[in-house]
C-alpha cells in the first residue's frame, strides 16, 4: 500500500482509515496511529455493535457496519483486523469498493482465497498490504540476501519449528487460532 501514490492522500495530507474488526489486536494499531502524523481513523465496524459503539466513542470515529464502511466516501483505506475466516470476505469487499486494504495475517484462510484476492486486486489496480511486516526486518532480509547472493549454494530443504503453550493462555477469545487457516502453518494447494 503506498499512500503517496494516491492523489487523494496528497491533497488531504492524511490517510483516513476505516477499521473492520475491533478485537484484541486493535489497541496496538491505535497506539501506533496516535504517534503517526497523517493517519486518522474515521470509521470503525465490528459484528458486535456494542464494541463498535465503544471504540467509536473512544476514537472519535463513526460507528458503521462493514458494508457501510466500504461504501463510505471518507474512508481512503480499509484496515482488516477481523478473524482469519473473515479476511477474504472483508478484503474482497474493500477491493470491490476500490479501497486499498491492509490486513492482519494470514492474508486469507486458504490458498485459493488468496489467489482470488490477488487476482481481483491486480485486475482492479487496488493495492493490498498485509502483516507481518517483520519479514522486512533484519533477520529475514539477511537470510534472503544470503540466499540471493548464492552464499549457501542452492537450498534444497528448509526446516522450521514453532512451539507455544497455547493461545488460550493469553487471548480472551482464542478459538480462531484452531480453525482452518488460523494457525501459523498453512498447507498450500499450489507450490508455484
Ligand atoms: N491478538 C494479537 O496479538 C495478534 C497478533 C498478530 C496478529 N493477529 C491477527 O489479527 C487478527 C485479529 O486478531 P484479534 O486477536 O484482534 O482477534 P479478536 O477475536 O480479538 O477480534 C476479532 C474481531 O473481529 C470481529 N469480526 C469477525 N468477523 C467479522 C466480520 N465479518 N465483520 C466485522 N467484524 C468481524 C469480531 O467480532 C472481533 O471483535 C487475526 O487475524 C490474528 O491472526 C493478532
Amino acid at each position: 500500500m503506498n499512500a503517496a501514490a494516491d492523489p487523494r492522500w496528497r491533497e488531504a495530507g492524511e490517510v483516513r482509515i476505516g477499521i473492520v474488526g475491533l478485537g484484541t489486536i486493535l489497541g496496538q494499531y491505535l497506539d501506533t496511529f496516535d504517534r503517526a502524523a497523517g493517519a486518522r481513523v474515521v470509521a470503525v465496524a465490528d459484528l458486535d455493535p456494542v464494541r463498535t459503539a465503544e471504540v467509536a466513542a473512544r476514537t472519535g470515529a463513526r460507528p458503521l457496519t462493514a458494508a457501510e464502511l466500504m461504501a463510505d466516501g471518507e474512508v481512503d483505506v480499509v484496515l482488516n483486523l477481523t478473524v482469519p475466516a473473515a479476511h477474504a470476505e472483508i478484503a474482497q469487499a474493500a477491493v470491490a469498493a476500490g479501497k486499498p486494504v491492509y490486513g492482519e495475517k494470514p492474508l486469507t484462510a486458504t490458498g485459493e482465497q488468496a489467489h482470488q484476492l490477488l487476482g481481483a486486486a491486480e485486475s482492479t489496480g487496488v493495492r493490498l498490504g498485509g502483516a507481518p511486516d517483520t519479514v522486512l526486518g533484519t533477520g529475514v532480509q539477511t537470510a534472503r540476501a544470503v540466499i540471493d547472493a548464492g552464499t549457501i549454494g542452492t537450498p534444497v530443504a528448509a526446516n522450521a519449528t514453532f512451539a507455544a503453550p497455547g493461545h488460550e493462555r493469553w487471548h480472551p477469545n482464542p478459538d480462531f487460532y484452531y480453525l482452518p487457516g488460523g494457525g501459523p502453518l498453512m498447507a498450500w494447494a499450489r507450490t508455484t
